[in-house]
């Protein structure tokens, strides 16, 4: 009996670039996908973009377009880069679709009508500026515990406590800077706490990784111990994403139609591939579903999506598999240190993408430990055994079968062909387990036996002697025999190398099955090298190239002075503004917040040789104190009463005479200065400068 299959990865949110960090995601799960399809099973991979949410709403604001403008955008993105990294979904959509909105609409119903779904009015933090309700994150202020300033309304980056938003001191929205006021709301709530019975059963099934169901006993709790609290689903307007039925102005929270999405995505992928959708989600149903997540997103996939699938009568998933969190050079993917690497920059300087899913093929073990992308490592390994090990066998015989047999092989016949198709159960378990580091060790032990072969026969000594045509006719023919098999065993994380061996072989696509049944007398075609060397200068020009530009201007003047010319104050005069290559996002300009500014006080600093001590009202409760190096061209006097510009979310930096608060705009270089900013009047302190 065929298995059939329906695969997910998560989908990626919409306001975002794909980087490293997501492509482990991605490209395991199209590897274990690969390896299905080539065992002959149906199987159909699906994903979307999660476009729904409070920050992709204000995104859009932002950038000044719709958010349908913002997520179709970003679709397109998504979609070349998931492209080019050969990750080959059957269909990849969006959570915002007419599919989406509807099956999104029938669970809520079929929940509703199940008894578990519950209303409940709970008390918010309102933004009465931009007259919504704030996500946490939106919120921020200063640590209860610690008393930083500037911390996110659910934990402190500080000191790492955990609080709710109304404990901050001082909250204010991160969305307006207005002081948010609290104010009641009636929210939709999904009955968890009803489903722990089936939620302990369910996570101990063998559905999730030994370590994923150890987290979530912990959550769930033991019979009677009653742990889970109810989900709060829904959001109130403004709000972008589907509206509750029978709920005008409250939203579907985007975690639950997210995974709804999944379904969506098929459901799509049904009615333009006649698939009935049915038979994959019914609950009785006989296929089998898998999602591949990264260990962040569990909760959701472990407990409220299976509660969710159970109580609105579906079958649950099959099984979930979660992965680590990709680190570069041992450490968390850093904007500074050039490490948050994106997709795109990976494409534009490494270009071939099969060494990265080489790699992470050879780190990830279907556990959920992180795994690390050691960029040296990466070329010495990429450049080793594909190139050094695997190529090698081709590159070194296929030339003698042109010049001598033209392209023509003969049977092939050796031990280590035999010992090559014997390791296949083992290859396909490995593979079948999710742990591909053990399938490629082992494919890699059988390159190094056909390379050995290659060394000891050496070719290019018996093609010296005109007597050993037939010797050397079978070297290469058995050499090439090996790398056919080797290329059916990597076919899964090489997808492009094995079309281009197929064309050489003149073979049709390699499948499983084609282990068996050698090439026989098989005419080839010529050789054309398939992969070059990974140079290390490739590495360090995609490592500069994602270091945050913002990020290297803003590091602190040399000079105690607190006041910051232009970034590119050191560049001649005649040097053009933005060098070729230089350029920033929109979205790395808008983090800077520059305000207006008015001057309550300036004066001497006792002991400093060029900052004055400025007080500047940018419309908040108390002036910000600020130290500028700007004493050398201004008398404190002429500049109390007077508008200009400040960046009033530099951190806070605690200076000889105290701390500063932020950074003045100045202009200078050899020709003069500093000179401060002055806005046209009409401005007014507190405004923003964009
Ligand atoms: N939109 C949600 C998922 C909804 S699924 C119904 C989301 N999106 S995400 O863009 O933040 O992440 C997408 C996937 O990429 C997640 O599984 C996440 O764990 C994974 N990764 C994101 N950054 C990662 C690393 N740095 N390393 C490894 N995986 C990472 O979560
Ligand atoms: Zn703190």
């Amino acid at each position: 009996m065929t298995r059939k299959l329906l695969v997910t990865s998560a989908l990626p949110y919409a306001n975002g670039s794909i980087h490293l960090g997501h492509l482990v995601e991605y490209i395991q799960t199209d590897i274990w996908v690969r390896f299905q399809k080539m065992q002959g099973h149906t199987v159909h991979y699906v994903c979307a973009d999660d476009t729904h949410g409070t920050p992709i709403m204000l995104r859009a604001e932002k950038e000044g377009i719709t958010p349908e403008a913002l997520i179709e955008k970003v679709h397109a993105e998504h979609s070349q880069d998931f492209a080019e990294f050969l990750v080959q979904f059957d269909n990849y959509y969006s959570t915002n679709s007419e599919e989406n909105r509807q099956l999104s609409g029938n669970i809520y119903r079929a929940l509703k009508a199940n008894g578990k779904i519950a209303t409940k009015t709970i008390e918010q933090y309102f933004d009465p500026v931009k007259n919504m309700f704030l996500p946490d994150r939106f919120i921020k202020g200063e640590c209860p515990k610690c008393h930083a300033k500037d911390q996110y309304g659910d934990n402190c980056e500080v000191c790492g406590t955990t609080y709710s938003p109304t404990e901050l001191i001082n909250p204010f929205s991160a969305v307006s800077g207005a002081t948010p006021v609290r104010k009641e709301t009636e929210h939709y709530f999904f009955k968890l706490s009803e489903c722990a019975d089936f939620l302990r059963d369910w996570t101990r099934s063998g559905t999730l990784q030994a370590e994923a169901a150890n987290k979530m006993s912990e959550w769930v709790g033991e019979a009677g111990e009653n742990k889970l609290s109810d989900w709060d689903i829904s959001r109130d307007a403004p709000y972008f994403g589907f509206e509750i039925p029978d709920a005008p102005g409250k939203y579907f929270y985007v975690w639950l139609d997210a995974p709804i999405g999944y379904m969506a995505s098929f459901k799509n992928l049904c009615a333009k591939a006649d698939i009935d959708f049915d038979e994959y989600w019914k609950k009785d149903s006989t296929t089998e579903l898998y999602h591949f997540i990264g260990k962040d997103i569990l909760y959701f996939h472990a407990l409220f999506w299976p509660a969710t699938l159970e109580y609105s009568g579906h079958r649950t998933p099959t099984q979930v598999f979660a992965h680590g969190f990709l680190t570069v050079n041992g450490e968390k993917m850093s904007k500074s240190r050039g490490t948050f690497i994106t997709a795109r920059s990976y494409l534009e300087h490494v270009k071939n993408p099969e060494y990265l899913r080489y790699y992470y093929a050879a780190k990830l073990n279907g556990s959920m430990e992180d795994i690390d992308l050691n960029l040296e490592d990466f070329v010495a390994r990429v450049n080793s055994d594909l190139v050094g090990k695997y190529i090698n066998i081709a590159s070194r015989t296929a030339g003698f079968v042109a010049k001598k047999f033209d392209n023509k092989l003969i049977d092939a016949q050796h031990a280590v062909i035999d010992e090559m198709r014997a390791a296949v159960p083992a290859i396909a378990e490995a593979y079948a387990a999710r742990d591909f580091a053990r399938a490629l060790r082992e494919i890699m032990k059988l390159t190094d036996a056909a390379n050995a072969y290659v060394a000891e026969a050496a070719p290019w000594v018996v093609a010296k002697d005109d007597s050993k045509a037939a010797e050397l006719h079978t070297i290469c023919s058995n050499a090439l025999e090996m790398f056919r098999l080797l290329t059916i065993y990597l076919k899964p994380v090489l997808p492009n190398i094995a079309v281009a061996v197929e064309a050489f072989l003149n073979v049709q696509p390699l499948q499983w099955s084609d282990v068996g049944q050698g090439l026989g007398a098989q005419t080839i075609q010529p050789y054309n090298h398939m992969v070059t060397r990974l140079e290390g200068k490739q590495i360090e020009a995609m490592v500069e190239a994602n270091k945050d530009s913002l990020q290297a201007a803003s590091t602190p003047a040399k000079t105690e002075s607190a006041a910051k010319t232009s970034a590119k104050s050191e560049a001649k005069a005649d040097t053009p503004a933005v060098e070729e290559g230089a350029y920033i996002s929109i979205d790395d300009f808008t983090k800077v917040d520059l305000r207006i500014a008015h001057i309550v006080s300036a004066e001497h600093v006792e002991g400093a040789e060029k900052l004055l001590k400025l007080l500047l009202d940018i419309g908040e409760e108390k002036p910000r104190q600020v130290f500028a190096g700007i004493k050398s061209a201004y008398d404190p006097a002429t500049l109390v009463g007077r508008l200009t510009v400040m960046v009033a979310n530099l951190a806070p930096r605690k200076m000889k005479f105290g701390m500063s608060e932020g950074m003045v705009l100045a202009a200078s270089d050899e020709r003069g200065g500093p000179y401060i900013l002055s806005p046209d009047s009409g401005a007014q302190a507190g405004m923003r400068v964009k």
